[in-house]
């Protein structure tokens, strides 16, 4: 097996262009191209000012212009780059089914299965196949057997690397990640491609924090990674709930448990809902599985935590809706954030779209301020979810690029993401302008440390008793 001097990923998202933009700041000798069919998308990544990447993630655009052009690029031709490669990573989207068989439940693998066949088309020399997707366990076994069957002669190594990068944080995540997984055959041929995989992630990280397994051990651990950390904000969502009427605080319980050590501090904050294209997604795929192998406690188990969430999104939305008279119709709602966390402008399974679903089945006018998601954005999420009349869409929401306009003569703020400059406003001239009585919905629990109750305002706090 020759050495590495050449990667290629397939698919520039959240996922190829951060993780090839560290790789490529990382190992200077070699040569990365990240290619995608989306014109635009390559051209962003290819744009001098660096604000207009077409991914906001706090650092990226630094690696971005260290690498970019000295050992990074980013392309369209995908045949060439496929080609030239040594090691191609395959980072496409894989999302729910929306047609047949496992319809809104099993992972698409469509986008997949193109890449395996345009790989198989192109190459002429052995090369190592890594999936870098999140993918249903045994994907690597439909790869290979497209691969296997191209009848030139040339020997392909698939690998598994699943990605554990968070957005927001996916520099600091990828350049101190607590793990890389690397799952491969057990032969000789699969170790050596490992290795190669273990080389490259070696120049920056410590070599314990590299694990090698199975290929099935490593595509099944990013699903069940990922379900651990959903179940984690249902299940404090779910206490959320019961803090409420019985005036315990969330935030005291979740310091409560957290301090144990075996519970731990992380993930125990009450929100709107999980969101982010992910979680769901994954966690629907692991039913799938689960119910295809005649696994039904299992996959019911799983199922709640989506139950869970969907729950929580409701529930914010009818409080809006009783905690004003049991109507919202033509009052001004203001929605403080879009994206699904802050630090990202991704809008992906964003509880603030279904919370404006409901909102504006009820008739509410709203007007949404987000400092990173841009109006076309916003607009798409609305008419992609295929419930609501354009028209309406039209007549009834705004996009605001400055947060005292959306707050200004409104009936409640809504607050959707946990952006750090909200809590930044001057709340006393955010109260004046707006009708009174005047309600917060905080639904993420930043608003404790500025006791909007001294300006009048009449706030809902997930998870404290009312
Ligand atoms: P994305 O939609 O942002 O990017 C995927 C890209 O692949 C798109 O730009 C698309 O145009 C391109 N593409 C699709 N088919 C192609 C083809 N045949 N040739 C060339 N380009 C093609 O998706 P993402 O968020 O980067 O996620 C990619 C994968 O990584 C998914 O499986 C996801 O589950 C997983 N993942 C995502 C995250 C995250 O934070 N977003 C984290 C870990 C893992
Ligand atoms: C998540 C995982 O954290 C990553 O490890 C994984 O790689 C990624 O999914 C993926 O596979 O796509 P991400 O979705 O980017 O990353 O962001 P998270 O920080 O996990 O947040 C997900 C959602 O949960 C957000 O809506 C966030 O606001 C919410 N959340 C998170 C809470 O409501 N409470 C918490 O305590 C933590």
């Amino acid at each position: 097996m020759r050495p590495t001097k050449n990667i290629c990923c397939i698919g520039a998202g959240y996922v190829g262009g951060p993780t090839m933009s560290v790789i490529a700041q990382k190992n200077p000798s070699i040569k990365v191209t990240c290619v995608d069919l989306n014109e635009s998308r390559i051209k962003a990544w290819n744009n001098e000012n660096l604000d207009n990447l077409p991914i906001y993630e706090p650092g990226l655009a630094e690696v971005v212009a260290e690498a970019r052009g000295r050992n990074l690029f980013f392309s369209t031709d995908v045949d060439k780059a496929i080609d030239e490669a040594d090691m191609i990573f395959i980072s496409v989207n894989t999302p729910t089914k929306t047609y047949g068989e496992g319809k809104g439940m099993a992972a698409d693998l469509k986008y997949i299965e193109l890449c395996a066949r345009q790989i198989a088309r192109v190459a002429t020399n052995d090369k190592i196949i890594v999936e870098k997707s999140t993918l249903p366990v045994r994907t690597a076994e439909a790869v290979k057997s497209i691969l296997d069957h191209t009848g030139n002669g040339v020997n392909f190594q698939i690998l598994s690397n699943p990605e554990f990068l968070a957005e927001g944080t996916a520099i600091q995540d990828l350049q101190n990640a607590d793990r890389v997984l690397i799952g491969g055959e057990n032969t000789e041929d699969g170790k050596l491609a490992m290795q190669e995989l273990v080389n490259i992630y070696a120049s920056w990280l410590p070599k314990d924090r590299i694990l090698t397994t199975n290929v099935w051990s490593s595509e099944l651990s990013k699903l069940v990674a990922n379900a651990f950390l959903a179940q984690r904000v249902s299940s404090i969502n779910a206490i959320s709930e019961l803090c409420e009427v019985t005036e315990a605080d969330v935030q005291e319980v979740a310091k409560a448990i957290g301090k144990d050590s075996r519970i731990g501090p992380k993930f125990l904050n009450a929100s709107v809902g999980f969101g982010g294209s992910c979680f769901q997604k994954d966690i629907l795929n692991l039913v799938y599985i689960s119910k295809s192998l005649g696994l039904n406690e299992v996959a019911d188990y799983w199922e709640q935590v989506i139950i869970m969430n969907d729950h929580q999104k409701n529930r914010f939305a009818r409080k809006i809706v009783k905690t004003l008279y049991n109507t919202v119709a033509d009052k001004k709602i203001a929605f403080l954030g879009w994206a699904f966390k802050k630090d990202t402008n991704d809008t992906r399974e964003s509880a603030a779209i279904y919370i404006a679903e409901k909102l504006l089945h009820e008739q509410a006018n709203i007007t949404i301020y987000d400092p990173k998601v841009k109006e076309h954005q916003i607009f798409s999420d609305l008419e992609y979810l295929g419930t609501l009349d354009p028209e309406i869409i039209k007549q009834r929401v705004r996009v605001v690029n400055d947060p005292y306009l959306a707050m200004d003569q409104a009936h409640a703020i809504a607050i959707l993401t946990e952006w750090d400059e909200f809590i930044t406003y001057d709340w006393r001239r955010v109260y004046d302008k707006m009708v009174k009585p005047a309600f917060v919905f905080d639904g993420r629990g930043i608003t404790d440390g500025l006791n909007l109750e001294k300006y009048d305002f009449q706030v809902f706090r997930l998870g404290k008793s009312i």
